[in-house]
Order: C-alpha cells, then structure tokens, then sequence
C-alpha cells in the first residue's frame, strides 16, 4: 500500500504582548500614520520584550501547534526552524526550542535561512525529508525577533517590520482530502545587495559597521510582485490548477500594495487573501505560519480546502507551496 500524503496536521502562533502603532514611531522618525498606511497596510506591529527570545517566541508557537495536532513532543523526530535572527550564532535556535519543549535526542534539529521565504523553504525540506520515510512527524517553525537588527533612525525600514513566531506540525495525512500537493523554490542570483544584514566581514560602506538591516525598497517591491505572480503560475500550471479554484491565498505579510498587485494579476478578488500585516507588519520567516494559523482559527480555511502559500524575500528568494486541507 503506498505511504499516505504528508499533510499539516496542526498550526500554532505566537505574538509578544507589546504593541507598537504608527504614531509612537512617528514620535521617533520623520514618519506618519498616514504615510506608513497609504504606503504599507501596517498600523501597528508586535515587539518583543528585552528578555523575550526567538526561541522563547518559537517555543510557544510550537506548544499550540502540538496541542491542534494533538500530538506530543516526544513524537516530533524533525525540527527545523526557519529564522534570520537565530538566537545564537550556534547552535541552532531550533536546539533550544528542542529543549524547551522536551523534545527527546531522536530527533534531528537545525536552523534554515531563507529570509522571508524561509517557512517555505522549511516545509519543501520537512516534506522531502517526510516522504523519504526517514522521519514521521516534522514541527515546522518561522520565527523572528526583527526589532533586534532594526535601524531605529531609518524611517524607510523601521515602520515595516515586527516579533512573531508561527509554526505547524506536519505528518502522515489523516484524512483522504489533506496533504501537501507541491512547492516550487527559487532564487535571484547576484540580488544580495538589495536588502541584508552585515556579518562580522569588513565592508566598505561604514553603515554596515552597526550590522542592522538595510533595504532598496522600491527594487525589492517590483521584484516581490513580479515573483510572486511568477511561481503563483509556475505552480498552478504544474498542477493543472485554474486560479479561481484557490479557496485561499497566503502570502507573505510585507506590503498590501504587493498583495493588491498579486490579486489584480491572478484576477482574485482581494477578500481570496488572507492579510494582517495591518496588526503584526512585516514578521519575515513567521508571517507565512502566522496567517496560516490565523486563518484557520477564524474558519478562512476548511478541511478540503485548497490554500496557495507564496512568498518572497532577501536573497532574493521566493517559492510557493498548494496545500489541501
Ligand atoms: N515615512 C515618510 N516618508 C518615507 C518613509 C516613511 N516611513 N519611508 C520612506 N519615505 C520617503 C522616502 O524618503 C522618499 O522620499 P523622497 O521622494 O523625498 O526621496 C519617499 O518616501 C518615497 O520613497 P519610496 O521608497 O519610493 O516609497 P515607496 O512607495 O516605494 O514605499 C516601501 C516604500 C514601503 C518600503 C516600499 O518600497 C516597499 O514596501 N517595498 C518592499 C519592501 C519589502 O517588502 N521588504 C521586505 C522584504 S522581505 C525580507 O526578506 C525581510
């Protein structure tokens, strides 16, 4: 008898507590609640505490989607993480996150960076990984704490972004609709200079010395909605899929303008996608998990139902995934 699908079997989320709207930024930047919210969508964003971590954020994320699943810690033989702010350079936040929940030494444990593609990079991991038969139930994370590598003088990127963790446990289906039908991943090479962060190596521009992110915003916009739209096809061509019979769209939290773009390219009405980047902003590798667990605790997604993920991100990279529910 062939293997079963691998599916999602539960979702999770967390956000810090603090609130941080327009307004309090604009009494620290030249800034506006209307210029961020014509521009952006965003009216507030979540912030992390001084004490609070991405695997503290990652951790609690992950305990939800245990509990949707019904699934405990001890049966996850897989962690992988996707972040750009890991909590330690090694070893891997998702180490952390293995302990914090009690996770047993079966299971293997890393940290993927993908910027704000990684939650696709992920799941495309987790699933080979699953469907090789070497592993059976995979926690799939995207967390961040992006308010630590902020430059808090710079109106052009400090409004976007915000804390968060989103994550989602995945396993052999368990109803004959469910699974992951496929994903596709790609990467723009030599894009690296649009949006970074410095490392440790000695650059020439002596901004970077701070090591906070920089960003060409109107570059990385005209990729996101052309890369976007692109793998949205590429994928539903493959699959021999009509965009209309998407019941879902989950895209990359970043900017109402790109999603309006996206929605006006496939020709799906905007209320097709899920959005709160009006409450959260930008939250990078957790946004993806984040909307995803959102919108199936409001009932936006049933079981039967066919969601399309797309994303994109430093690199540049950007991917997307069908899934059934
Ligand atoms: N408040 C007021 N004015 C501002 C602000 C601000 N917060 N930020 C920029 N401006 C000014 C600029 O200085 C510029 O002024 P100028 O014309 O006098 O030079 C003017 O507004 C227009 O700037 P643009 O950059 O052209 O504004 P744009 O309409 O492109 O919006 C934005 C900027 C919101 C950043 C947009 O380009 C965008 O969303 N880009 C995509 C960014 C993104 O999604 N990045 C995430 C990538 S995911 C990852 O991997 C982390």
């Amino acid at each position: 008898m062939a293997n079963p699908p691998i599916a999602f079997l539960g979702t999770g989320a967390y956000v810090p507590s603090r609130i941080l709207g327009n307004n309090e930024i604009a009494q620290r930047v030249e800034t506006s609640d209307e210029w961020i919210v014509t521009r952006t969508g965003i009216r507030e964003r979540r912030i992390a505490g001084p004490t609070e971590t991405v695997s503290d954020m990652a951790t609690a994320a992950a305990r939800a989607a245990l509990e949707d699943a019904q699934i405990s810690a001890d049966q996850i033989d897989l962690i992988i993480l996707a972040t750009l702010t890991p909590e330690l350079t090694m070893p891997a936040t998702a180490c952390l996150v293995q302990k914090k929940l009690g996770v047993s030494e079966r299971a293997a444990c890393f940290d993927l960076n993908a910027a704000c593609t990684g939650f696709l990079y992920a799941l495309d991991t987790a699933w080979a990984l699953l469907a090789s038969g070497r592993y059976r139930h995979a926690l799939v994370i995207g967390a961040e704490k992006l308010s630590s590598v902020l430059d808090w003088t710079d109106r052009s990127t400090c409004v976007l972004f915000g804390d968060a963790a989103g994550a989602a446990i995945l396993g052999p289906a368990r109803t004959n609709t469910q699974g992951i039908l496929g994903t596709r991943l790609h990467t723009v090479p030599g894009a690296a200079e649009l949006l970074y962060i410095p490392g440790p190596e000695v650059s020439p521009n002596p901004l970077d010395l701070r090591r906070l992110l920089r960003m060409k915003g109107r570059e990385v916009f005209k990729f996101a909605v052309r890369a976007m739209e692109d793998v949205a096809r590429e994928l539903l061509e493959q699959h021999q899929i009509e965009a209309h019979q998407i019941d879902r769209v989950i895209p990359h939290q970043a900017n109402l303008r790109i999603i309006d773009a996206i929605a006006h390219y496939l020709k799906l009405p905007l209320d097709r996608f899920y959005i709160n980047l009006d409450r959260y902003g930008n939250t990078s590798a957790a946004s993806i998990p984040l909307a995803l667990h959102e919108a199936r605790q409001q009932g936006k997604i049933r079981p039967g139902d066919l969601t399309l993920l797309v994303a994109f991100g430093a690199g540049l990279t950007y991917g997307g995934a069908l899934v059934r529910w």
